[in-house]
């Protein structure tokens, strides 16, 4: 099974985010938390700070939009070199045409709903994703508690991925630490998003670690 660990830089220290970044070498992707005060009720940052970040970091950047008018926005993260762009399915106006917008300028494209979206009208245009983000807290703010109500959705999805034979990437995101990762990797996760649990210890590459043993335990 594959496993895929993607730590948020939210739970980062903003002032040595280059330091923080060497010290999550050894994860998969690190995941970027782009926060507009209008769909989330919380703010970030933008463009100039992930082109920064695609400078320095050591593996490739998964950066994820709570903004209004991805259909505006989203390219420009893709121009700026990450190597997957997600955006929430409540927010883009034509999500398919967007998708397809990413992936022509050569990003994997991601579609991300809220814990209340049904994934049904996505299941049959998941040919045009590259990876479906399900929340497992009310995006806005890291350090939530994991909502297991949301784990027969996932298992939806993961079955029509399965069924459809494509290599699409089914990732949970909020309050996922080692005591919760087998919960979504059981429901057919395989890649997750982890902030406070990485980053809330002294060493975050044992932190990645353990949670990479406890997803396939
Ligand atoms: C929440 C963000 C998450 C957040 C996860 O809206 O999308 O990526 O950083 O943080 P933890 O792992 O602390 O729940
Ligand atoms: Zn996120």
């Amino acid at each position: 099974m594959t496993t895929r660990i993607n730590p948020s830089i939210l739970a980062a220290d903003f002032a040595n985010l280059e330091r923080d970044l060497g010290r999550i070498a050894t994860a998969d992707l690190v995941h970027v938390d782009i926060m507009d005060n209008h769909f989330v009720p919380n703010l970030t940052f933008g463009l100039p700070m992930v082109e920064r970040l695609q400078q320095v970091s050591p593996i490739p950047l998964d950066v994820h939009l709570m903004i209004d008018h991805p259909d505006r926005w989203a390219p420009g993260y893709a121009e700026a070199g990450a190597f997957s762009v997600t955006f929430h399915a409540e927010a883009a106006a034509d999500p398919v045409a967007l998708a397809r917008r990413l992936r022509d300028i050569g990003a994997r494209a991601g579609i991300a709903l809220k814990p209340d979206t049904e994934p049904e009208p996505f299941l049959e245009l998941l040919r045009e994703f590259d990876q479906v983000l399900v929340m497992t807290v009310e995006p806005g703010f890291g350090g939530q508690s994991f909502m297991p109500r949301t784990m027969p959705k996932l298992a939806r999805i993961a079955e029509a991925v399965r069924r459809s034979g494509l290599d699409v990437w089914l990732q949970v995101d909020g309050g996922i630490t080692a005591e919760t990762i087998g919960i979504a990797a059981e429901a057919g996760a395989d890649t997750f998003v982890a902030g406070s649990a990485v980053f809330g210890g002294d060493v975050p590459a044992e932190r990645i670690e353990a949670l990479r043993l406890a997803a396939s335990a």
